[in-house]
């Protein structure tokens, strides 16, 4: 069996990590795309990290190109094409130019992509997964949102942070739209089996609630010229992780929804099983009637940008 390939669709901050992963994780070959103005960028970054492979001797290697015939028949393809937020920007500012580049970005995938498992990360997230998912035709297993990944880490970093405990003992999910108004479910966060609302005190869980909403804000005006790039490679990585070795994980990640959570014909955030089938379940959780009305605030909110998305 040959090794796989990881068609990496945008060479930017988040692009280059993800080939970085992708290495060092011996996960397959990776296949870093750009723009024809971005080829050096790609080719440099693809000649960097093939370097770096002598030191723990990985297998694996990146190709730099702008030549979507390179990405064809790619196991997996990864898109962060697009342009990511500058200080005082909401993700939904950069709709109308990333639906553009996804427009493209999409059509190719068509064409030379026909099977591959498809994970989106560019924003405004559930309106672009939802732009793909209609472009390419795909089955809904085979297109999903990376974003509930990244916020339910984000939630577990505070936690861990505020407790001094190790992040690997913390549960907690982060479900609906990558928006503002995401939704952490407080009843269900943990820490070793016993209830976060045993261990901190009810301001402190808002305060982490507020800063995970406002995770990827904090990070835009922290950088300045752009958005988060290490924590989105990752997230993105587990995923294609999980399909590429049928590892069966169960992650928020943004799905079709056909019914599910009361929600038709939106992706939204929701724990799903990915593995070799690629979105292979999406599970259902019995939400309070609170809980519930923050779904439905979360979802009015994608459906609001979803139908702005003119294809
Ligand atoms: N095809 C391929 N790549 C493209 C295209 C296109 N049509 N248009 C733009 N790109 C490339 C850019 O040239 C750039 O190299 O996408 C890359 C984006 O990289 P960065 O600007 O560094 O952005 P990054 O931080 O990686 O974020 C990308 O992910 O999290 C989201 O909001 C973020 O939408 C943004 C995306």
């Amino acid at each position: 069996m040959g090794k796989k390939k990881i068609g990496l669709i945008g060479g930017g901050q988040i692009g280059g990590n993800l080939a970085l992963l992708c290495v060092q994780k011996q996960l397959g070959d990776a296949v870093l795309f750009d723009i024809p103005q971005a080829e050096g960028l790609v080719k440099g970054k693809a000649l960097d990290i093939n370097q770096l492979s002598a030191v723990d001797g990985y297998d694996c290697r990146v190709t730099g190109t702008t030549d979507w015939k390179q990405v064809a028949g790619s196991d997996v393809v990864i898109i962060t094409a697009g342009v990511p937020r500058k200080p005082g920007m909401s993700r939904e500012d950069l709709l109308e130019v990333n639906l553009k580049i996804m427009k493209d970005v999409a059509a190719n995938i068509r064409t030379h992509c026909p099977d591959a498992f498809v994970i989106n990360v560019a924003n405004p997230l559930d309106a672009m997964v939802y732009a793909l998912h209609r472009i390419t035709g795909f089955k809904k297993s085979q297109v999903v949102g990376m974003a509930g990944v990244l916020d339910t880490s984000r939630f577990k970093c505070f936690v861990a942070d505020a407790l001094g405990c190790s992040i690997r003992d913390v549960e907690a999910l982060v479900l609906g739209g990558h928006g503002d108004d995401m939704v952490p479910l407080i009843r269900l966060a943990s820490v070793g089996g016993v209830p976060l609302t045993k261990l901190l005190p009810k301001e402190k869980i808002d305060a982490i609630v507020k800063r995970t909403r406002e995770g990827g804000a904090e990070l835009v005006a922290l950088y300045k010229t752009g958005s988060a790039y290490f924590a989105p490679a990752a997230t993105s990585i587990a995923m294609a992780e999980s399909y590429l070795l049928d590892r069966k994980r169960v992650l928020p990640c943004a799905a079709l929804l056909e019914g599910e959570y009361g929600i038709k014909g939106c992706f939204m955030g929701v724990p799903v099983q990915i593995g070799a089938g690629g979105v292979e379940k999406v599970y259902e959780l019995d939400l309070s009637p609170e809980e519930r009305a923050e779904l439905e605030k979360s979802f009015q909110s994608v459906k609001k940008t979803v139908d702005s998305v003119k294809l």
